[in-house]
């Protein structure tokens, strides 16, 4: 597999100054990684992949599996100071998915779906690069999973997607030269006018829309949409609730069954 590190570089380093690319063979965890450089004061903008990841970490202190060849794992680092976080991980999604295949859809709040099966996973963290001057704005570390072969099932209630079932030559080289820029435009767009201009390329995505929903913290109603802010408006009993803590999971109830 030939990875696109230059192309990307010749294509992200105009709009981020300082920028560039790392192909290493094995990590820990891309995001661990950039989370340890910016706290050393490493805070320079890079894209990072890892060919084989030996603690990947997913969203609420998951693990994240992946295997060398049949998943890309990256995660892009960068300066950002935006007015607000909330909905981010969302805007990622949809740069993602819009990226890569109109069939992929979103669910709250960064798992990218297809036909209701986990595809991939987003994992946003930030750290206050060491050094900075205060209000300097943080350090983001956005990190990605995706599965571009088919992975085994194992442990997981339903099997997981992969690329190949939208398009079967994807490697992982490939799907990291589509994503790289929308990815970046995204990040610059958010940070400028935050999830607003996202919102509506949600709704078109948004795989729990009007769908019966139960939460992690106890909630039940039915999912409509998300807000201008990112977060997911459930209609419960006790009305409108808007939902938009990161601690929270969300699942889909089947129809028929009771929401607990
Ligand atoms: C989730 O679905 O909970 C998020 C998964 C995020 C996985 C990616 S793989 C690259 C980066 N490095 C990590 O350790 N995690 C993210």
């Amino acid at each position: 597999m030939r990875w696109p590190a230059e192309a990307v570089w010749e294509r992200v380093a105009p709009r981020l100054p300082g920028f560039t690319v790392e192909i290493l063979p094995e990590l820990d965890s891309t995001n661990t990684e950039l989370m340890r450089r910016a706290r050393a004061g490493r805070a320079e903008p890079v894209l990072l992949v890892a060919q084989r990841q030996t603690a990947g970490r997913g969203r609420l202190g998951r693990a994240w599996a992946s295997a060398p060849g049949d998943s890309l794992t990256f995660s892009l680092g960068l300066p950002y100071a935006p007015a607000g976080w909330s909905g981010l991980s969302l805007a990622v999604g949809v740069a993602v998915a819009e990226a890569l295949h109109p069939r992929i859809a979103l669910k709250w709040p960064n798992d990218l779906w297809l036909d209701g099966r986990k595809l991939a996973g987003i994992l946003v963290e930030t750290a206050s690069a060491a050094g900075a001057a205060p209000g300097a704005g943080r350090y983001a570390v956005v990190g990605i999973g995706i599965n571009i072969a088919p992975r085994p099932a194992e442990g997981l209630s339903t099997p997981p997607a992969s690329l190949r079932e939208l398009w079967p030559e994807a490697d992982a080289a490939a799907a990291l030269d589509r994503i790289a820029l929308p990815l970046v435009q995204a990040l610059q767009g958010f940070e400028q006018h935050g999830f607003a201009p996202f919102q509506a390329r949600y709704a078109a995505r948004d795989a729990l829309r009007e769908r019966a929903v139960a939460l992690s913290d106890g909630t039940a109603g039915t999912a409509h949409g998300v807000g201008d802010d990112g977060a997911l408006l459930v209609h419960t009993a006790a009305g409108m609730k808007s939902v938009t803590s990161s601690e929270v999971s969300v699942r889909p109830v089947p129809p028929g069954s009771v929401a607990d």
